[in-house]
């Protein structure tokens, strides 16, 4: 765990970043230089015992998981995929909202074999389709998902939807819906009894900028 007297949270870089700067600011926490701009990984803020960690979107409930960082920011996709045995689910920050769902060509039919299944969601699809009762081939992608159906590597893909625009892009409709995906934020449970005052008052503050976000 990091020392008892720093706060050391973890950001997903990319899309979650942007939409969690604003939110800390409002809890009165701003990065002394711009993770976007910045080469630097662990970043100060204007608060001394408070630091920013830029991590992989995926890779964020591993350090909080560890205690590497205290506390952390990641999507619920990503949390529904990981270990997270040492931390707790504090707030939803409803940022980067979006939906796991099931999409492929018009009326995908499997020719001949168990239905396959790309996507970097492979828990998360496993757990679905055997809800379901529903035999399925998983196929593990990292990324471009869409691509798959196109050239006949899956029946269907299990991915992020949001404006559905990559899906349209690409000729392919969201057929199933699997789960409401938003950022989360993440404690690890030894540093959330070790350091529960400061922690409780900075979820306080952050639960008001979500809810006065709207
Ligand atoms: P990595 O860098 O680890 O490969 P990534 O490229 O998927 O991750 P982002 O695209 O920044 O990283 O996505 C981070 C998180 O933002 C996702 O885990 C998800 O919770 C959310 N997200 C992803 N795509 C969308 C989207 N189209 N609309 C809204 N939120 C999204
Ligand atoms: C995500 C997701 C979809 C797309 C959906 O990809 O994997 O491809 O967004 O959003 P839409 O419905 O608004 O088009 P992202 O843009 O994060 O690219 P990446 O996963 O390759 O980083």
């Amino acid at each position: 765990m990091t020392h008892a007297n720093t706060l050391t949270i973890a950001l997903s870089k990319g899309r979650i970043l942007k939409e969690t700067l604003p939110l800390l600011e409002t809890a009165g926490i701003v990065p002394l230089e711009h993770p976007d701009k910045s080469r630097k990984l662990i970043l100060d803020t204007n608060l001394p015992h408070v630091k920013l960690l830029a991590v992989r979107a995926t890779d964020a409930p591993t350090y909080v998981n560890y205690g590497a960082a205290d506390m952390g920011v990641a999507g619920k996709d990503v949390l529904m995929e990981a270990d997270g045995d040492n931390l707790y689910e504090l707030l939803d920050l409803k940022i980067a909202p979006c939906r796991l769902m099931v999409a492929g060509p018009q009326g995908a039919q499997p020719a001949g074999h168990r239905l396959r299944v790309a996507t970097k969601y492979v828990r998360s699809a496993r757990q679905y389709f055997a809800a379901k009762g529903e035999q399925v081939e998983l196929i593990k992608l990292y990324g471009s998902m869409e691509l798959a159906p196109l050239v006949g590597l899956s029946d269907v893909i299990v991915d992020l939807v949001d404006t559905g625009n990559t899906l349209k892009a690409n000729g392919l409709v969201p057929l199933e819906h699997i789960a409401e995906i938003s950022s989360r934020l993440i404690v690890n449970q030894h540093a959330y009894k070790l350091k529960h005052h400061i922690i409780v008052d900075l979820v306080q503050q952050l639960q008001q900028a979500v809810n006065d976000n709207g």
